[in-house]
C-alpha cells in the first residue's frame, strides 16, 4: 500500500528518534517517498547526516536554507506535498504546539500548511504522558482529525516501567498500510452530504423547525473524509462542529438556501441528503415580529422545494442516497419514496425502533435498494451506521 506513497516524517526531540532510522528503512522497503523534517532538539539524539542518507534527501531543520542568499526551505510546499504526514516521535512539547498552534519551528510550521492525513506517535517518560496536559492535547489532536498511534508499555530511557514508548516501527508500518487499504476506498470521489434540520421563518423571532441534530449527516461526513473523498457538507442550524478534512462546509439555515445550496453544489460523484428538510414553509414572513394581538393564530403554509426529488429528476451520473423517517408502514413508504425520487438507494430509520432517529447517537437502519434488495442492520453508533451506509455507496460506485 506505500507503494509511490509521499511520507513526510516529522522526528521531535525524544530520545526515540533514533528509532526514525528504522521507520525511515521500512518506508522505503516498501517504495514510499519519504522526506525527513527535525526539530533542532533531535538532532542531538539522532544525527541528520544518519537520516538523510537513509531517506537519500536533504533533511530540513530550519526556515532558512542559506543565510547568505535568503533561501529558504518551503513548509507550505512540503506539507502540500505530502500524502501522510507521520510524527514520530511526537514529543508532549511538540504535541502541546501542534495544539496551540505555536509555528516556532519548522516543523511545525509544516503541521499547520498540511493538508493529508497526519499520524501522531507519541514517546515520553510514563507520568508525562498520563499527565492531563498531554491527555487532553492528545484528546484535542483526534478531535481535529489527527490520528494518534499509541504509545507502548515498557521499559523507559527514565528506567521507569510504564506507558510512553514509541510504538514500534513495524506497528507504526503497519497502522499506515491499514489505513492505506481501508482508509481511502473513497479518494478522488467527490460526495455531497446535507445534514441537519431546517428552519423555516416565521418573523425574525420564531421559525418552524424540527428535532434532527444533524449528528448522522456529520458522523457520514466525517467518514467520507476518512476514505479519502471530497466532502461537501450543507448544513442546516446544528449545534456541531464541522468535521475537518472537509472540501467545503456551507451553512444554510431554510429549505431554500438549502436548496441553493445544493443547486450550486451538484456535481458529484455521489449525494447523500441525510438533512431533515421541511416540507412546508410559511407562505408570508413578517419582517417584524409579530405581536401577541389576537387570541388565536394560523400561519399559511407552503410546500417547500424537494430538493431530493429535484436531484433524481436533474442526476446525470450521480449516486443519489436519501434517508427516509417513517412512523409506520415503513419499509412500504420507503420504497415508494426510492422510486418517486429516482434514488440508488434509501435509508430507512423508523421511529417504532427504539434508539433510532432524531437526536440519539444511535440509529437502527435498513437500506433499500432499486432492485426492492434491502439490509437491515443492528441498533449502533451513528459513526458505525455512517460506515455501513458509505459501504453501500462503494458498491454504487
Ligand atoms: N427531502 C428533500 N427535500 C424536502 C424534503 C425531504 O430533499 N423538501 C429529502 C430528505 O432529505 C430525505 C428524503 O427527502 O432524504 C425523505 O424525506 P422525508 O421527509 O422522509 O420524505 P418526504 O418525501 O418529505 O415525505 P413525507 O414527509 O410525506 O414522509
Amino acid at each position: 500500500m506505500l507503494k509511490g506513497k509521499k511520507i513526510l516524517l516529522a522526528v521531535t526531540g525524544s530520545i526515540a528518534a533514533y528509532k526514525a532510522a528504522f521507520i525511515i528503512r521500512l518506508l522505503k522497503k516498501q517504495g514510499a517517498f519519504v522526506r525527513v523534517i527535525m526539530t533542532k532538539a533531535s538532532s542531538d539524539f539522532v544525527t541528520p547526516l544518519t537520516l538523510s542518507t537513509l531517506s537519500k534527501e536533504p533533511v530540513l531543520i530550519d526556515f532558512l536554507k542559506d543565510d547568505q542568499t535568503g533561501e529558504w526551505n518551503n513548509h507550505v510546499e512540503l506539507g502540500l506535498w505530502a500524502d501522510i504526514m507521520l510524527v514520530a516521535p511526537a514529543t508532549a512539547n511538540s504535541i502541546s504546539k501542534m495544539i496551540s498552534g505555536n509555528a516556532d519551528n519548522f516543523l511545525i510550521a509544516t503541521y499547520l500548511s498540511a493538508k493529508c492525513p497526519v499520524f501522531v506517535a507519541p514517546a515520553m517518560d510514563l507520568d508525562m504522558y498520563a499527565h492531563g496536559s498531554t491527555q487532553d492535547n492528545m484528546k484535542t489532536l483526534e478531535e481535529r482529525g489527527n490520528r494518534i498511534i499509541y504509545p507502548e508499555s515498557g521499559e523507559l530511557a527514565s528506567g521507569l516501567v510504564g506507558e510512553g514508548r514509541l510504538a514500534e516501527p513495524e506497528h507504526i508500518i503497519e497502522v499506515l498500510n491499514t489505513f492505506l487499504k481501508e482508509g481511502l476506498s473513497l479518494t478522488g470521489k467527490k460526495v455531497l452530504i446535507t445534514a441537519g434540520p431546517t428552519h423555516e421563518p416565521i418573523d425574525p423571532v420564531r421559525y418552524i423547525g424540527n428535532r434532527s441534530s444533524g449528528k448522522m449527516g456529520y458522523a457520514l461526513a466525517e467518514a467520507a473524509v476518512k476514505r479519502g473523498a471530497e466532502v461537501t457538507l450543507i448544513s442546516g442550524p446544528s449545534a456541531l462542529s464541522a468535521p475537518s478534512g472537509l472540501l467545503k462546509m456551507v451553512k444554510v439555515i431554510s429549505a431554500k438556501e438549502m436548496f441553493e445550496a445544493c443547486q450550486s453544489n451538484f456535481d458529484q460523484d455521489a449525494i447523500i441528503m441525510a438533512a431533515a428538510v421541511a416540507d412546508y414553509t410559511p407562505k408570508e414572513v413578517s419582517n417584524i415580529k409579530v405581536k401577541k394581538k389576537q387570541d388565536d393564530w394560523s400561519i399559511e403554509l407552503e410546500k417547500t422545494q424537494d430538493i431530493l426529488k429535484w436531484m433524481g429528476q436533474n442526476k446525470t451520473n450521480q449516486k443519489l442516497i436519501g434517508f427516509a423517517l417513517e412512523t409506520n408502514d415503513a419499509v412500504a413508504h420507503a420504497q415508494g419514496k426510492l422510486e418517486k425520487k429516482k434514488l440508488d438507494a434509501i435509508v430507512l430509520n423508523t421511529l417504532e425502533d427504539k434508539g433510532a432517529g432524531f437526536q440519539t447517537d444511535t440509529n437502527k437502519v435498513t437500506i433499500i435498494e432499486k432492485d426492492n434488495k434491502s439490509t437491515s442492520f443492528e441498533l449502533k453508533s451513528k459513526e458505525k451506521v455512517a460506515e455501513d451506509i458509505l459501504n453501500k455507496l462503494e458498491e454504487l460506485l
